[in-house]
């Protein structure tokens, strides 16, 4: 008979996840299981507060649908998603740096025209977002697919709505010289959901729980290394205290205020808009 204590614990139990027929798999589970054991240990770990981490865990799930992915926030709100997105995406520093990818992607946004307004029928301001597509080398990336979304004026993301149409998300495609143009209303900084118990735990700390203004980017271009990204509006609140980690200086752009006038479309706006441009840098797949 094997006699378990305190100090073999660990041992017999990383020795029987070993066994995992997947040898990453079992990398994994070994190690989870070691880190989990001596983070018991640190803190001296009590029956009720593991349950109480069990009851936490299960009321995530419990919340959580198709339209609700409270583990992506809790992973978010940890710093783990950024993390995990710094080790995997170790770019060149000319490259367009990824962020978060968040809780509120939706796949299969319709495809607009150049210039073409996500925003159709919602309050806010004009915003134009154009520039271009390119490469390390600064070769134009034509027909490079861009997945857009944001949040509405209020803050709130499709995914948080009971709507039947798309909302503020398209996909837009660079045209031959790379260019792109988004028009859509300027983004507001918001805050995450806190109806959870991702924001039930937050709720007993200081941490703020709002995010900057940004557009969310996702780029996945045959050829090239995926990317998953943000531009924020210069000036923005929570810049520095972002709940999920996501800023990064590079990615950052001025909001400019322009007149009624011509747009970067080719068309003209009768009220005052906004302008931002970048050029996305992407990193050929490795
Ligand atoms: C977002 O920007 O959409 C987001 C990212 C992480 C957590 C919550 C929201
Ligand atoms: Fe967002």
């Amino acid at each position: 008979m094997q006699l378990v204590t305190e100090d073999n614990i660990t041992e017999l139990a990383a020795a029987r996840w070993a066994t995992a027929r997947d040898p990453r798999l079992a990398e994994i589970m070994t190690a989870l299981v070691r880190h989990l054991h001596d983070f018991a240990r640190e803190v001296r770990l009590t029956e009720a507060e593991w349950m109480a981490g069990i009851q936490w865990l299960k009321a995530t799930g419990q919340i959580s649908d198709d339209k609700r992915e409270e583990f992506i926030l809790a992973s978010d709100v940890l710093g783990l998603s950024m993390l995990v997105v710094q080790m995997n995406h170790r770019l060149d520093a000319a490259a367009t740096p990824a962020t978060v990818l968040g809780p509120f992607h939706i796949a299969g946004s319709p495809e607009l025209d150049f210039g073409a307004d996500m925003s159709e029928g919602l309050p806010g301001t004009p915003l134009y977002l154009s520039g271009t597509v390119r490469d390390l080398d600064g070769r134009a990336v034509p027909g490079a697919v861009l997945d857009v979304w944001q949040a509405d004026a209020d803050g709130a993301y499709e995914a948080q709505l009971d709507v039947d149409e798309a909302r503020l998300r398209a996909k837009y495609t660079a045209r031959e010289d790379g260019s792109y143009c988004v028009r859509t209303i300027a983004p507001r900084g918001y805050s995450i959901p806190v109806d959870g118990p991702v924001g039930e735990l937050m709720g007993r700390t200081a941490i703020s729980h709002f995010r900057p203004a940004h557009v969310h980017f996702l780029l996945d271009v045959p050829g090239y290394e995926p990317l998953v990204t943000h531009l924020f509006a210069e000036g923005s609140e929570y810049l520095d205290t972002d709940v999920v980690f996501g800023t990064k200086q590079e990615l950052v752009v001025r909001f400019a205020e322009r007149d009624p006038g011509p747009t970067p479309d080719g068309g003209t706006s009768s009220e005052p808009w906004l302008e931002a441009r970048y050029d996305f840098v992407l990193q050929p797949r490795r």
